[in-house]
């Protein structure tokens, strides 16, 4: 065909520089507007909750009105959950700063796939930076490094499949495994250590949870038992996990003698500091994490405790030989070699073929602030957690679980003749959400249900704590 095609316009359209222009220069004034609404004006909803179906009906009846697309992000910010709030306690999700949402906007424009090095020069170069950041953090030698990956599920899951390939006997990479394998870890882990183990081959026998104390940090002195137990089961314990902290109560276990343990029996020693790693950053809270120098593998959630949009997780080595060996595939079309070992080439090391291009939104916020700004979070938000506990308990009908290691405060309310206090807590915490004052979750520890709150918001102060109280009361004494 010698003539050119002509080029429908409505693909033209989707490129526009003057849509983009116009679009986003509305836009980031309605996402200004909007911050500044959440952050100053408490009065207005966290959350303005509608049953699952409802929204689903409504955003079909969406998709066929006009094009105007400033209408569709207002809308989508009246039925989102505003992180900014500073009445948003619940999960545990970083409120974005602003410059790493910006980053955000750059990586999405600009797509870059990242995996492979001409995919990504810049992302891969400041992947090595912040990495090569956390590393030093955790105090680890010249020998490490990381890479940036989606969440810290794949993050633990990456992990134990290197600690698989150091410790489990032969190679399952190539030949399977007979051996019938298993990890080590507390019973209070998230629960993606246990999807890590099932999909790595373990079955539900190859995750052995060790009970915890009253801290619920893992009960140390329990180890030697379990293990003896495993092996006499026929198990091939490869791996002990620390968590750094939990994720019901925000928990640090004792890393020191997990790491002591693991190196008398010659297992991989994990961390999973999902949420709580970042405390390396941190002179007055890094104590938390006393060992973490010596895991073989460290997962820290950017998206977590340091301030950056969701998914951004680094998975961090202390030898980086070990995370060269965990995909061993051939890949002739990304890269020359798999027996090389260069750092730029990131998808070597990860899941994801291609990859967000995460590092930008990290180090975006180190460019601007500095490294003491991640100080300054966690210092804060930890902070708020014992200012937080210590109003709990100087209030009559409060019951605080424990004294929090983290930002992580768990408590509830007793002050009723109603019999069931699950039921009685939860049914607080429904009327607070649907009242959309607050956003706060709940937890169950054993058989007993605690209203959770995380705080991740710096800017959330002790008269919001005093007012989610008073809330409480209010609620509590209509039922
Ligand atoms: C301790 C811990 N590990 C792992 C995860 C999972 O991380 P992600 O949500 O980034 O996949 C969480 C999430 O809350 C967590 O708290």
């Amino acid at each position: 065909m010698k003539e050119n095609i002509p080029i429908d316009e409505s693909l033209q359209k989707l490129y526009s520089p003057s849509d983009f222009r116009q679009i986003g220069h509305q836009l980031i004034d309605m996402l200004a507007d909007h911050l500044d609404k959440v952050q100053s004006q408490k009065e207005l909803p966290v959350l303005s909750y509608k049953d699952p179906e409802e929204e689903l009906a409504y955003w079909k009846e969406d998709i066929s009105s006009d094009t105007n697309m400033l209408d569709f992000y207002e809308k989508i910010l009246e039925r989102s959950i505003h992180v900014h709030h500073p009445r948003y306690m619940g999960h545990q999700v970083a409120v974005p700063s602003v410059i790493s949402s910006l980053s955000g906007l750059v990586t999405d424009l600009l797509s870059n796939g990242t995996g492979v090095y001409e995919m990504g020069m810049a992302s891969n170069a400041l992947e090595r930076i912040v990495t090569d950041l956390v590393a030093k953090k955790i105090g680890y030698g010249s020998n490490s490094a990381g890479f940036l990956t989606s969440g810290g599920t794949l993050a633990n899951l990456t992990a134990l499949l290197a600690a698989r390939q150091a410790k489990a006997p032969g190679s399952v990479w190539e030949d399977g495994h007979n051996e019938k394998l298993a990890v080590l870890v507390s019973e209070e882990a998230h629960y993606c250590i246990d999807r890590a183990a099932r999909i790595l081959g373990f079955g539900a026998e190859g995750i052995i949870k060790v009970s915890t104390n009253k801290m619920y940090q893992i009960n140390t002195s329990l180890l030697d038992q379990s293990l003896q137990e495993a092996k006499s089961k026929g198990l091939t314990v490869i791996a002990v996990i620390g968590c750094a902290s939990s994720t019901s109560t925000g928990s640090y276990d004792d890393l020191e003698t997990l790491a002591t343990f693991a190196k008398h029996h010659n297992l991989w020693f994990h961390v999973d500091g999902a949420h709580g790693a970042g405390v390396v950053f941190s002179e007055k809270y890094k104590y938390l994490a006393k060992g973490i120098d010596q895991a073989d593998s460290v997962v820290l959630d950017f998206h977590k405790m340091l301030l950056t949009p969701s998914l951004n997780t680094a998975l961090v080595f202390k030898e980086a030989t070990e995370s060269y060996k965990t995909f061993e595939q051939k890949a002739q079309y990304l890269w020359d070699s798999q027996q090389s070992k260069e750092w730029y080439n990131s998808g070597k090391r990860t899941f994801e073929c291609t990859k967000l291009m995460m590092s930008l939104k990290v180090y975006s916020i180190l460019r601007m602030h500095g490294e003491d700004i991640f100080e300054k979070n966690i210092d804060r938000l930890y902070d708020l957690g014992k200012v937080f506990a210590q109003m709990i308990k100087d209030r009559d009908g409060f019951e605080l679980l424990i004294e929090p290691e983290a930002n992580i405060v768990n408590f509830r309310y007793t002050n009723t003749v109603l019999e069931d206090l699950n039921a009685f807590n939860s049914e607080i915490r429904e009327r607070l959400i649907l009242s959309g004052k607050f956003y706060i979750v709940q937890t169950m520890i054993g058989d007993q249900r605690y209203l959770r709150t995380s705080l991740m918001n710096p800017l959330t102060e002790k008269e919001d704590f005093m007012a989610l109280l008073d809330e409480i009361e209010i609620i509590a004494s209509s039922l």
